[in-house]
């Protein structure tokens, strides 16, 4: 199976970065994928497992399972329990029967891919009929700030160029309508997840903490193929670290969502 260079790696840094945007991110993914007791959900690319777990806490006879192909990932997950189960698998082939899951969600998993439409295939033949397909994805181009920051967002234009040298596609969040319509889901429904911060609250911090961890875990491959050099990419981090310490800066940005059921 085909399978791309994940652009964020797991490292330990990295790991720490996802469960801090697990903390600003999942209260409300968790109200928008709304779990019923007894549903069977399955996350696809479920990382390091913190959002299955808190999905899996409102679950009583139903259960969560979360797939992901990296052991680094897994070893870092919360422990199994009846409501709580992780896989090593692909999402290219999920290791599921057709017609399991009640609920089968994605977050910031279609950008890594190497085939998006294969995954969106494979998460239509795991539901039940009637069941509900859940994406949250980047457009990653979707951010600004302000005072504004051109050497960083210089840098993120280059992330999007090296992502999708990679084989992913840092703005697959404005396409899924496209695939998930030529999939054969239906009543797809499109939303924003707003990601909006100012200086004055804790949560500015850790989002721009998170968007420098998330250039990060692509610097020594940025330089490395000469996309930026090492100075320029201290630059635009430097921006960003000013910014947070800026009591006027705020910054914008959305992620986009998708919702899809399998037909009856
Ligand atoms: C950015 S993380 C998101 C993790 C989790 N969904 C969350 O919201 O915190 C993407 C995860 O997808 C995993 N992944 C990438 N490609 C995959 C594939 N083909 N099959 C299974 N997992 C994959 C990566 O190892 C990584 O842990």
């Amino acid at each position: 199976m085909e399978q791309l260079h994940y652009i964020h790696g797991t490292s330990v840094s990295e790991q720490q970065r996802l469960k801090l945007l697990n903390k600003l991110t999942n209260p409300p993914f968790i109200r928008f994928i709304d779990p019923n007791p007894n549903d069977t959900v399955l996350e696809l690319g479920s990382g390091v497992g913190v959002l299955a777990a808190e999905v899996a806490q409102k679950l009583s006879s139903g259960i969560m399972t979360g797939v992901e192909f990296s052991e680094e990932q897994l070893s870092q997950c919360p422990e199994e329990y009846d409501q709580l189960r992780f896989i090593q698998g692909n999402v290219h082939d999920l290791p599921f029967d057709d017609h399991t899951f009640d609920k089968v969600y994605g977050r910031y998993i279609l950008e890594h891919v190497a085939k998006p439409d294969l995954v969106i295939r494979e998460a239509l033949r795991v539901l039940k009929p009637g069941g509900t397909v859940y994406f949250q994805e980047n457009a990653i181009l979707n951010l600004d700030f302000y005072p504004e920051c051109p050497k960083f967002k210089s840098l993120w234009r280059k992330f999007v160029e090296l992502q999708s040298e990679l084989g992913g596609d840092a703005m697959i969040g404005i396409k899924m309508y496209y695939l998930l319509k030529r999939a054969g889901f239906q009543k797809l429904n499109l939303s924003v997840a707003p990601q909006n911060h100012h200086y004055d609250q804790p949560e500015f911090h850790m989002w721009v903490d998170n968007i420098i961890g998330n250039a990060d875990s692509a610097r020594e491959e940025l330089v490395r193929r000469g996309k930026v050099s090492t100075e320029e990419f201290q630059n635009a981090v430097e921006e960003l670290q000013q910014l947070k310490n800026n009591e006027l800066a705020s910054c914008y940005f959305c992620w986009n969502r998708i919702t899809g059921q399998k037909p009856l």
